[in-house]
C-alpha cells in the first residue's frame, strides 16, 4: 500500500478521510480524484485528478500515470437521492465499483476498498443487533446497489484474488463537509439548524432508531481494516461496524442539554419510509475480533464536539 488513490474524495468521507491519509502516508502518496472539481482547494498539495468513476479509461490512465497500487472508491449515489434517479445510483454504484474491480485485477493492486451501509439490509432482516450474516433485502436501489457491490467484491476475491475491503459504514455524522443526499443526513443538518435557529424540523419520525458513527471513529475504521493483515479477515466488504444508536428525540434531547431553548418537529417525508426497514443497532462481533473494531465516540461527547465545532463554522 504505497501509492493510494481516492475517487470521490471530495465528499463528506473522503474530504476526511484523505485528509487522515495524507497524515499518515505522506501527501505525495495520495492521489485526491472526483467528479467535481477541487475548486475549494480542500487539498491543495496533493496531485488531484478529475475522474468519472463511471469512465474506465480516466481510472486507469492515473493508476499507470502515478503507479497507484490501491484505490479507495467512495463515487456513489446515496439513499435518498438514488431513490430519485436510480438509473444514475446503478451506473455510478455499480458500473463504477465494476471498472475499479476490473482494473484492480487487471493491474495487480495490492488492495481496493469500496464502502456499503447498513442500508443492505431490509424488511427481512433482523432489525436490532442485526447480523452480519442475515437476510438482504433492501428495498431502496441504493441499498440494492450495495448488496451488490458486497457480492461482487467477495466473488472476483474468491475467483482473482484481489483484496477487496469493505466497511458497512452506519449513517456518518461529521462537522467539515456537508453530506450529500443520505437519510442519515439528519443528524448533521439538526446542528447547523440549532445552532442558527435553535429549532429544527425533521424528515424522519421521532421514533426513527438508526446506528450512527462519528467522522474520527469512520476514519479510524476505515484505516484499521485498509491495513489489516488480510489472513485475519474472514470476510470482504461487508463488515458491520456499530458506534452509537439513537432516534431524532433522543439525539435532540441531547442537544437541549447543551441548548435548552432548541426545539424539534416532525415532518416525515419518503426517507422516513426507508429509514424503517434499516437497522436501529448492529452486531459487530466480526471486525472487533477480526482487526480490532473498538469505537471511542458516544452520543454525549459527539453532541459536544460537533456544536463546539458547528458553532465555530457558523460564528
Ligand atoms: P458523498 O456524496 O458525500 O461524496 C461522494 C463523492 O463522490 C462526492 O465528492 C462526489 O462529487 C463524488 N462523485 C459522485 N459521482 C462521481 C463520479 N461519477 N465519479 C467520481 N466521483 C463522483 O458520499 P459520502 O457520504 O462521502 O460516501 C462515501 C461512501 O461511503 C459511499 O460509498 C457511500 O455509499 C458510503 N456510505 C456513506 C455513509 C454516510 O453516512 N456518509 C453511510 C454509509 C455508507
Ligand atoms: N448515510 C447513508 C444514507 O443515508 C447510509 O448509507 O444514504
Amino acid at each position: 500500500m504505497k501509492k493510494i488513490l481516492v475517487i470521490g474524495a471530495l465528499g463528506q468521507i473522503g474530504s476526511e478521510l484523505t485528509a487522515a491519509f495524507n497524515t499518515r502516508y505522506g501527501t505525495g502518496n495520495i492521489i485526491v480524484a472526483d467528479i467535481n472539481d477541487d475548486t475549494n482547494r480542500l487539498f491543495p498539495n496533493n496531485v488531484f485528478e478529475k475522474i468519472d468513476v463511471t469512465d474506465m479509461a480516466t481510472i486507469e490512465q492515473a493508476i499507470v500515470r502515478h503507479g497507484v497500487d490501491t484505490v479507495v472508491n467512495l463515487a456513489a449515489i446515496l439513499s435518498a437521492t438514488g431513490e430519485k434517479n436510480p438509473d444514475l445510483a446503478w451506473d455510478i454504484n455499480i458500473n463504477g465499483l465494476l471498472n475499479v474491480i476490473r482494473l484492480g485485477i487487471k493491474h495487480r493492486l495490492d488492495r481496493v476498498m469500496v464502502p456499503s451501509s447498513i442500508a443492505v439490509f431490509g424488511p427481512q432482516s433482523v432489525l436490532y443487533n442485526t447480523p452480519q450474516e442475515t437476510v438482504l433485502t433492501p428495498n431502496t436501489m441504493y441499498g440494492v446497489t450495495k448488496v451488490v457491490g458486497e457480492l461482487l467484491g467477495d466473488y472476483y476475491f474468491k475467483k482473482t484474488g484481489l483484496d477487496f475491503r469493505g466497511i458497512r459504514y452506519p449513517g456518518i455524522i461529521s462537522n467539515k463537509t456537508m453530506p450529500g443526499g443520505g437519510t442519515t443526513d439528519y443528524a448533521v443538518e439538526i446542528f447547523y439548524e440549532a445552532v442558527k435557529n435553535n429549532r429544527y424540523t425533521c424528515f424522519l419520525s421521532s421514533e426513527s432508531c438508526l446506528p450512527m458513527m462519528y467522522m474520527p471513529d469512520c476514519v479510524r475504521a476505515t484505516v484499521a481494516l485498509l491495513e489489516a493483515d488480510r489472513s485475519r479477515l474472514r470476510h470482504c466488504g461487508n463488515y458491520n461496524v456499530g458506534a452509537m444508536s439513537f432516534t431524532p428525540e433522543v439525539l435532540a434531547g441531547e442537544i437541549k442539554k447543551h441548548l435548552p431553548d432548541f426545539t424539534i418537529d416532525y415532518q416525515p417525508d419518503f426517507r422516513r419510509e426507508i429509514a424503517r426497514y434499516w437497522p436501529a443497532s448492529v452486531d459487530d462481533s466480526a471486525a472487533r475480533s477480526d482487526w480490532g473494531w473498538q469505537p471511542e465516540w458516544n452520543i454525549e461527547n459527539m453532541v459536544a464536539d460537533m456544536l463546539q465545532a458547528v458553532r465555530e463554522k457558523c460564528r
